[in-house]
C-alpha cells in the first residue's frame, strides 16, 4: 500500500445522441480535458472528505454525495483498505452536462486502485463508475462513465464494446456553460415518463436522434462541417420535442445560431448545463463566444484541432 493513491479524470461533452443513447441508439462523445478532476486518497481514523460540497467525516455527507459514500465503501470492502482521508479537486463545473459526477467516481476509483497498488481494468473501473452513476442518475447508459474515462472520442452504444472515433473535422466547437444547474436525473425520468405517455411520438423522437448521430459520423467521416452543424441544430429540435432543453438553452442556441454558427445544440442531461456551437472558423467561433458571453454564457471553451482555448 502507497503513503497516498492519485486517480485522474477529464470532463466529457456529447456530440450527439444525448438521451438516444439511454434507449440503444448511438452518440458520439469525448473526454473533454479543458476541465479535470484529481483524486487523492491517504490512511484516516475514520472515512472522511475535503471537497467543494463537505468537509468532515463521509458519513455526514449531503445526500448529493450518496453515490460517493457508496462507492467508496464497495472500494473500501473489495480491496481491503483501512479508513481512508479522499480530497476531491475539480475543475469540471458540477450539474453543467460535463459528465462531472462520473468523472469524480473515475478519479475516485483510480485513486483507490492506486493506493492498494492494485492494477484496474477498464472493466473493472466501468463497473464501479456505473454502478455510483446508477445512484446518482437512476438510469446511466454508461457514455459518460466511457468518456471521462479515456483520452479518444468515441462512438457509443449501450452494451457494446465502444469504438474510438476521431473528431478530424476542418470546423471549431464552442463549448459554452448557461451557468443554470443541469438536472440529468430529472431530465432522464422525464423521458421514460414521456415514454410511457406518448410511446409512438418519444420512439420516433429518440429513433430520429439515433438517425441524426449516424449522419453526424458520416459529416465527421467525410469532413463535412456543414452537415455536421445541420444535424447538431437538428436534434436540438428532437431534444426539445422530449422536454430536456429549457429557455435558456433555446435562446442561446437561438443566438449562436443567428450568428452564424454553422449548428447548435444542448450538451449531457439538458434543463441547464452546457450547449455546443459549431463554427467554420476560429474568428467566428471567438465573435460568437463575446456576443453568448454578453448574453449572459458563463464559461466559455473553443476547441479546435484538439486545442482547448478558455477564453
Ligand atoms: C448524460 O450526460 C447523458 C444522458 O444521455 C444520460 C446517460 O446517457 O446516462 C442524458
Amino acid at each position: 500500500m502507497l503513503a497516498e493513491g492519485i486517480g485522474k479524470a477529464t470532463g466529457k461533452i456529447i456530440l450527439m445522441g444525448e438521451h438516444s443513447v439511454v434507449y440503444g441508439e448511438p452518440a458520439i462523445a469525448f473526454p473533454f480535458s479543458g476541465t479535470q478532476v484529481i483524486a487523492t486518497v491517504k490512511e484516516s481514523s475514520v472515512p472522511s472528505l475535503c471537497s467543494t460540497y463537505h468537509e468532515g467525516a463521509l458519513a455526514d455527507a449531503p445526500q448529493g454525495l450518496t453515490n460517493i459514500q457508496q462507492l467508496t465503501a464497495k472500494l473500501q470492502q473489495h480491496l481491503h483498505t483501512p479508513n481512508f482521508h479522499l480530497m476531491i479537486q475539480s475543475t469540471i463545473p458540477s450539474e453543467r452536462g460535463m459528465g462531472s459526477s462520473a468523472a469524480v467516481a473515475v478519479a475516485v476509483t483510480r485513486a483507490f486502485f492506486d493506493w492498494q497498488e492494485e492494477k484496474l481494468s477498464q472493466t473493472t473501473l466501468l463497473k464501479y463508475v456505473n454502478f455510483s452513476e446508477s445512484i446518482a442518475h437512476g438510469n446511466p447508459s454508461g457514455i459518460d462513465a466511457a468518456a471521462t474515462s479515456g483520452c479518444n472520442p468515441i462512438y457509443f452504444e449501450r452494451g457494446k464494446e465502444f469504438l474510438p472515433f476521431p473528431l478530424n473535422i476542418d470546423a471549431y466547437l464552442l463549448v459554452a456553460d448557461t451557468g443554470i444547474k443541469g438536472q440529468t436525473r430529472a431530465a432522464v425520468r422525464s423521458v421514460a415518463k414521456l415514454f410511457e405517455k406518448e410511446p409512438d411520438q418519444t420512439s420516433l423522437d429518440i429513433h430520429q436522434l439515433g438517425l441524426l448521430a449516424k449522419t453526424a459520423k458520416e459529416a465527421i467521416i467525410r469532413n463535412q462541417p456543414e452537415k455536421l452543424g445541420l444535424a447538431m441544430t437538428q436534434a436540438q429540435h428532437y431534444l426539445q420535442q422530449l422536454t430536456v432543453s429549457n429557455d435558456t438553452l433555446d435562446s442561446c442556441i437561438k443566438l449562436a445560431l443567428a450568428e452564424g454558427a454553422l449548428g447548435a445544440k444542448l450538451t449531457g442531461g439538458g434543463r441547464g448545463g452546457c450547449f455546443l456551437a459549431l463554427c467554420d472558423t476560429k474568428l467566428k467561433a471567438e465573435a460568437i463566444a463575446k456576443k453568448l458571453k454578453a448574453h449572459g454564457a458563463k464559461d466559455i471553451w473553443l476547441q479546435g484541432l484538439g486545442v482547448y482555448q478558455h477564453v
